[in-house]
């Protein structure tokens, strides 16, 4: 097995508590050469518990330290363009999620990738955990029968990230639904085989967060790993929130399939992270995997021992089993399981939610 050695860009949260400790676990599969942020002080804090050297110029990095990966986790408005400039410098890029906002944008990507000879791995972790490959198992197995219903709440209270810059729409391109629904959406692209997008209709709103309210909020409610690696900013103002606080909206695919979602960095409710997929003969809830059937003549709820074998550390973040998807990839064995066609599905949803929210109507699928 070759060991890969790895530049990465972008050093605040998701690399430091995810991406670092997994590389980690891979025992020797990858290292990483030099990391790169445009915050000198995150750069050198990363590099340093490396040993590595550290850069504020990704170009620079590129050109100056030998490596076969780019890692790309920095917020979304970069992933496109730093990308695209890791594929152009010879090397296989993994970048964070969501990694286009329209298919116009991913199809840049992926025609860049091929220019290259180089391959693009999308970070869709939420597909990774052990409750959404349970799903798939239990839909391949004929448990729920053939689904038309999937109904997603990813709901937090007062949980809009305050680290980072996922509330500044030119550096997250949009605010709680690419964020956190893109893991649902890729997910059931996965698990209900690629179905075709036929049209979205959603709204988003942002009234809490003008509200600029003085109430305690937490960085763990907010998605930050709860274990203090990662850097805060401190020039967070809610004030500069440029995107949607929630989102809600429908999402119609061919073979009768709706998909219902509500989804909120801040909203006057509880907490709340569900998936239910309902088919003709039984219907699941995630992600306590329990499984709605009758049985013997009755209304069943059935609570099967499910067991976590997967190398993820923390059960709800899919970092790990990707890093090993990633390097099986490389090394011939077998391959990466988010296909272009299943990235083009997720591209258009995002782009279909938010056209439909500005235009406030219904989009169809060839309009995106
Ligand atoms: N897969 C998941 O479950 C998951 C979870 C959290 C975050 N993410 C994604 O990871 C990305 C980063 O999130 P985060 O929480 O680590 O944010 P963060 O703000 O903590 O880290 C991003 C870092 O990128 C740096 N940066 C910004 N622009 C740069 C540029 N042009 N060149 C170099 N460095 C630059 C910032 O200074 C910052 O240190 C986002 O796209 C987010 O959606 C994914």
């Amino acid at each position: 097995m070759k060991t890969y050695k790895a530049s990465v860009v972008g050093c605040g949260m998701i690399f430091n508590s995810a991406h670092l400790p997994d590389i980690r676990d891979l025992q020797g599969r990858i290292g990483i050469a030099a990391v790169c942020d445009e915050r000198a002080d995150a750069a050198e804090f990363t590099a340093k518990k490396l040993g590595v050297p550290w850069f504020t110029d990704p170009e620079e990095m590129l050109e100056a330290v030998d490596s076969d990966i780019l890692i790309n986790c920095t917020p979304n408005a970069y992933h496109k363009p730093l990308t695209v400039l890791g594929l152009q410098s010879g090397r296989h890029v993994i970048c964070e999620k969501p990694v286009a906002l329209s298919a116009a944008d991913l199809r840049g990507i992926l025609d860049a990738a091929d220019k290259a000879g180089k391959k693009f791995f999308p970070a869709q972790t939420g597909r990774f955990t052990n409750a959404s490959m349970t799903l798939k198992k239990w839909i391949e197995d004929g448990l729920l029968g053939k689904v038309y219903l999937v109904d997603l709440d990813v709901i937090r209270r007062r949980g809009v990230p305050t680290w980072g810059q996922f509330h500044i729409k030119d550096k997250n391109l949009a605010g709680a639904f690419a964020d956190m629904c893109v893991h649902n959406i890729d997910a059931l692209t996965e698990y209900l085989g690629n179905p075709k997008l036929l049209s979205v209709r959603a709204r988003t709103y942002s009234p809490i967060s003008k509200l600029n309210e003085d109430v305690q909020v937490s960085t763990k409610e907010s998605g930050a790993f709860g274990d203090g690696v990662f850097l805060p900013r401190t020039d967070f103002d809610l004030r500069d929130m440029s995107v949607e606080e929630y989102a809600a909206g429908m999402i119609f695919f061919e073979n009768d399939l709706t998909v219902s979602f509500r989804c909120a960095w801040a909203l006057n409710l509880p907490e709340k992270s569900e998936t239910r997929v309902a088919g003709t003969l039984g219907g699941a809830v995630l992600p306590q995997t329990e499984l709605y059937r009758t049985f013997g003549g009755y209304q069943s709820v059935i609570t099967p021992k499910v067991f976590d074998n997967t190398s993820n550390r923390v059960s709800d973040w899919g970092h790990w089993v990707m890093y090993e998807k990633i390097m099986d990839n490389l090394d011939g064995r077998a391959p990466y399981p988010v296909t272009r066609e299943q990235m083009l599905t997720t591209a258009k949803v995002l782009a279909g939610v938010y056209l439909s929210a500005e235009l406030d109507q219904e989009i169809r699928a060839e309009e995106l």
